[in-house]
């Protein structure tokens, strides 16, 4: 195989991907049917990233995959010197794809002298020279506009409610919000696996501590249900095994939770694999560590999403017809 697509004209398309996540970068340049960009990488003893790529990428569309998984600090760092490097070694067009958006919960100020996390990570990659951002499940859809260019944000809901609806009496399924600020997705989740009802969790939260917050009571009928419970993303695991002890507590026959993005900080595989959910069901955007997974996790492949959507790119095709035009 080759590193490159050829396309219409001079167009070329190649992927290239940090050291986040090599088996994700792995499985979308299958499902593109090339081989990644040879890229070398490698820290300093200081901590200092360095980056180049093998061959050239002059006049290329270069699609840069990086994991924001933990240490996250240094796989954002490495993604843009990759974007930096790109630029200065002539590629046509820079394409940032994080699967995970580092930082994006942080997407507005809760109270004076904070930082807007997400809109300075977009500034970044700006900056460094991106001229695109592709992105699954955004914690916030608006995000988008912190980025000035286009932005692709993918949608994970297709693949998790394919295989959700073979998990479930799609005849008894209430869907479940974790928190009220959710409601519009779960609303979307519901449509698609048979339009029964809704249910949320009245959380609150100490915001002056991280991942701390407390599910209060589950309003919405859950009693004799199956439980659909969905959120963007679960970090220690509180938020969701806290609002699957609720459900079960008012009366849900089963829970099973789905997330697009499963960053399981510890102790989440212990309370998830407690919390009395009868599945877990993630994709692949961040990867999980043997250690981290326990029975009841089911992880989802993400790959084929994200290489339709660079290839739909490539081809100046649409994105948007991907997710029967909702994107
Ligand atoms: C909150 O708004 C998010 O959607 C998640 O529910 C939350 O960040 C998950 O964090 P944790 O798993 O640590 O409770």
């Amino acid at each position: 195989m080759s590193s490159t697509i050829a396309g219409t004209g001079d167009k070329s398309l190649v992927l290239a991907s940090g050291r986040a996540h090599p088996e994700l970068a792995k499985d979308v340049a299958r499902e593109l049917g090339i081989d990644l960009l040879p890229t070398t990488a490698y820290d300093f003893a200081n901590g200092e990233i360095y980056v180049r790529f093998g061959e050239s990428v002059r006049g290329a569309d270069i699609f840069l995959l990086q994991s924001h998984t933990a240490p996250i600090n240094q796989w954002i760092m490495e993604q843009l010197l990759m974007v930096d490097a790109a630029k200065r070694a002539s590629a046509k067009t820079i394409t940032v794809v994080q699967p995970f958006y580092g930082y994006g919960r942080q997407d507005k100020k809760h109270r004076g002298r904070e930082p807007i996390s997400a809109r300075l990570m977009s500034d970044l990659f700006r900056t460094a020279g991106a001229d695109r951002l592709m992105s699954v499940d955004l914690h916030a859809a608006q995000t988008q506009g912190f980025f000035d260019g286009p932005v692709d944000h993918l949608w994970a809901m297709p693949i998790l409610t394919d295989y959700v609806r073979t998990r479930v009496d799609t005849t008894n399924v209430t869907v479940v919000s974790p928190d009220a600020g959710r409601i519009r997705v779960a609303e979307q989740w519901a449509a698609k696996l048979g339009g029964g009802p809704l249910a949320f969790v009245h959380k609150t939260r100490d915001i002056t501590r991280p991942n701390q917050s407390v599910a209060n009571r589950v309003v919405g009928d859950v009693e004799g249900r199956d439980c659909v419970l969905v959120d963007d993303l679960i970090d220690t695991g509180g938020t969701i095994a806290e609002a699957v002890k609720v459900c079960l507590a008012a009366g849900a026959k089963s829970v099973i939770v789905a997330a697009t993005h499963g960053v399981l900080s510890d102790p989440a595989a212990q309370r998830l694999s407690e919390c009395g959910a009868s599945e877990v069901v993630v994709t692949d955007t961040l990867p999980i560590a043997a250690e981290k997974r326990f029975p009841q996790l089911t992880v989802l492949s993400i790959a084929p999403l994200i290489g339709r959507a660079i290839r739909e790119v490539f081809d100046d095709g649409s994105v948007t017809s991907l997710f029967d035009g909702n994107s």
